[in-house]
């Protein structure tokens, strides 16, 4: 049987760091409640003009550098990306031009936060079906152009990042074992960003309401992600007749310490077995997953053999999981 297997990673983060006592001097908050409520202590921030395509071109030459690929051994380019150079043409193909990856098709995936999983589901499923060899599949985000950093109640949470991870078919026993994923378009409105597409298009009145900035009701975005999360990430295990206790890593979405904590315990996970990074990097949204994949590999968190859990929620709203033998 050909499935999908991650034959190289690589990341990148922009180098300037934002922490918790910037914002103090930008909006009323606290380095105490920060931390207390999402576990961020800092996130990288772009301050020079780079765009999603700029950090999807470093993450994505450093994982084709690892595996001893050039960019014309790529067949399909996918970028998972709500922070993309513009509505179009896709950041893929930008990064298509960038990397010189002449023989790729590209395409941009919305997914939001769980981008990189969606983008994993199809990847997969397009080397099963040997539609295509090999895969570059990237989440880049900037979300700081999108912040409106005058809200408290968002402009602590994001930061920017990429990953990129290489996708290839294999007949071996590991690879990408199963994808699942979800949507439930009744909760479109728990996180958006209103202004720029044929709703709201740019004007005048779209700036003076700040419809260009994301938008999030965060309680609630809270209680249905540990439900839907737990939910997907028991399915998966079902799905592969597993038991938590074989899995050797957790790679959730970096959004909330409290998140996370909530999942791991549903799901009977001990916290040492869970990755976590968000004290570095916020949420990097859709590059959150494949930048925590890159450092759990690159720091020896993960190894030939082990079952590793992917999960996800975000924007749509939209929730993933995904059992990947490495
Ligand atoms: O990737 C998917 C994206 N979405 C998410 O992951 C969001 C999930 N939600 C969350 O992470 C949390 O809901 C937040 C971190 C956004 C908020 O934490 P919370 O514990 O749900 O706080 P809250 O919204 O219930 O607000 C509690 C209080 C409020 O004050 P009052 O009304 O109780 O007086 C807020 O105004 O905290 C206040 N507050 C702040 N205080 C200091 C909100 N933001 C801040 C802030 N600094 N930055």
């Amino acid at each position: 049987m050909l499935r999908g297997r991650i034959i190289s990673t690589g990341s990148f983060l922009p180098e300037n760091v934002v922490t918790n006592y910037d914002l103090e001097r930008i909006v009323e908050t606290s380095d105490d409640w920060i931390t207390e409520r999402t576990g961020i202590k800092e996130r990288r921030v772009v301050n020079n003009g780079q765009t999603a395509s700029d950090l999807a071109y470093e993450a994505s030459r450093i994982a084709l550098k690892r595996a001893g690929l050039k960019p014309r051994d790529i067949d399909l380019i996918i970028v998972a990306t709500v922070s993309g150079d513009m509505p179009f043409p896709s950041t893929a193909c930008f990064l298509q031009k960038k990397l010189g990856a002449k023989n790729a098709a590209a395409f941009d995936l919305n997914a939001a936060c769980s981008g990189f999983i969606y983008g994993l589901h199809v990847a997969s499923g397009l080397i099963k079906s040997r539609m295509h060899k090999r895969i570059l599949l990237v989440g880049s985000e900037v979300i700081s152009k999108f912040t409106d950093w005058q809200d408290r109640t968002t402009c602590i949470l994001f930061g920017d990042g990429a990953g990129a991870v290489i996708i290839e078919g294999t007949q071996e026993k590991r690879g990408i074992y199963s994808t699942h994923i979800d949507s439930d378009g009744n909760l479109s409105e728990l996180i958006t960003l209103p202004g720029g597409g044929s709703m709201h298009p740019p004007s005048a009145d779209s700036i003076a309401n700040r419809l260009h900035f994301i938008k999030m009701n965060g309680n609630e975005t809270f209680k249905v992600a540990v439900r839907t999360l737990t939910e997907i990430a028991h399915r998966t295990l079902e799905a592969n007749n597993i038991e938590a206790s074989r899995i050797s890593l957790l790679i959730p979405h970096q959004a909330n310490i409290r998140i996370i904590q909530a999942t791991a315990k549903r799901l009977n996970l001990p916290i040492e077995k869970v990755f976590i990074n968000i004290h570095k990097y916020g949420n990097t949204s859709a590059a959150s997953i494949p930048i925590a994949l890159d450092e759990a590999f690159q720091t020896g968190r993960i190894k030939d053999g082990d079952y590793i859990l992917l999960e996800a929620f975000g924007g749509g709203l939209t929730w993933a999981s995904s059992l990947i033998r490495w």
